[in-house]
């Protein structure tokens, strides 16, 4: 199960996860967006292994038909929490619009992960399920300015203790929960109107390694930790950037 599977990270680890054989339901909020991303990965990867599912997982209702239809294919062998958006800074330097916009990424970036996950606890494989939530390099080192309230940094960071509760709770049952903190990741829909050239020399030019982190290089993380060679690992905070954040 992919959470954001239509487009960007999300996509490429729905890709990588059919390519080695599994079953993959994307969940989102555009219906065409993931018919074509089925359509894509299928072409690529053989008839049957992508499930579209419709949801907005913001809302506690539309999740729980997710988990419904889950329960209907079996058991979850990996879940990953990849849902998210970096949302638009407050309107206006009022308090309320300050609310507002903290409320929408709380919602976007943390609940989205905490709803889908609740509903479908009880259907992860036990033992030898795989956790994995997808937070950001912005937890760890901040992240305010023009296009944004310090609201997306907090949104993420909050998914780490949260993820660390539920490693200890999942552990005993065979379930490791790890968290995969991307640094900056090209090729997506994220960035919308912010992108630009400038802004991608810039994040590049944060690196050690001179390049931007593509898609393909977060699927390959996830299929790590998606393998029984990762049982060992739970309860971790995995950097994938570059260099851009060291030692954490
Ligand atoms: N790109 C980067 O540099 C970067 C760096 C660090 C972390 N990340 C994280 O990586 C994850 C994927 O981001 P991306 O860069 O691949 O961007 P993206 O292409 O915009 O992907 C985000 C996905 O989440 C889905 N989504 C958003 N809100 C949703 C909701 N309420 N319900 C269901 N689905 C929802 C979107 O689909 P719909 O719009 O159709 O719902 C979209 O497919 C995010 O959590 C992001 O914070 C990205």
């Amino acid at each position: 199960m992919v959470s954001g599977g239509g487009t960007g990270i999300g996509r490429a680890i729905a890709r990588r996860l059919a390519g080695d054989g599994y079953r993959v339901v994307i969940v989102g909020r555009r219906a065409e967006v993931l018919e074509q991303a089925r359509a894509e990965i299928e072409a690529e990867t053989g008839a049957g292994r992508v499930v579209p599912l419709r949801a907005d997982l913001t809302d506690a209702g539309q999740v729980a038909r997710v988990a419904t239809a889950i329960a209907a294919l079996g058991p979850v062998d990996v879940l990953v929490n990849n849902a998210g958006a970096v949302i638009t800074a407050p309107a206006d330097d009022g308090l309320a619009a300050l609310a507002e916009s903290w409320r929408r990424d709380l919602d976007t970036n943390l609940l989205t992960a905490v709803l889908l996950t609740t509903a479908l606890q009880p259907h992860l494989r036990r033992p030898g399920g795989r956790l994995i939530v997808i937070s950001s390099a912005a937890a760890q080192r901040g992240g305010a300015g023009p296009h944004s309230a310090g609201s997306y940094a907090a949104a993420k960071a909050a998914l780490h203790g949260w993820a660390f509760g539920l490693a200890r709770l999942l552990g005993p049952e065979g379930i490791t929960v790890n968290v995969l903190a991307p640094g900056y990741v090209a090729d997506t829909e994220i960035f919308g109107d912010r992108w630009s050239e400038r802004f991608h020399a810039e994040k590049i030019a944060d690196t050690l390694v001179g390049r931007a982190g593509t898609p393909d290089d977060v699927a390959a993380a996830v299929a790590y930790i998606a393998s029984p060679a990762a049982g060992y690992l739970t309860g971790q905070v995995i950097g994938l950037n570059g260099g851009a954040v060291l030692g954490r």
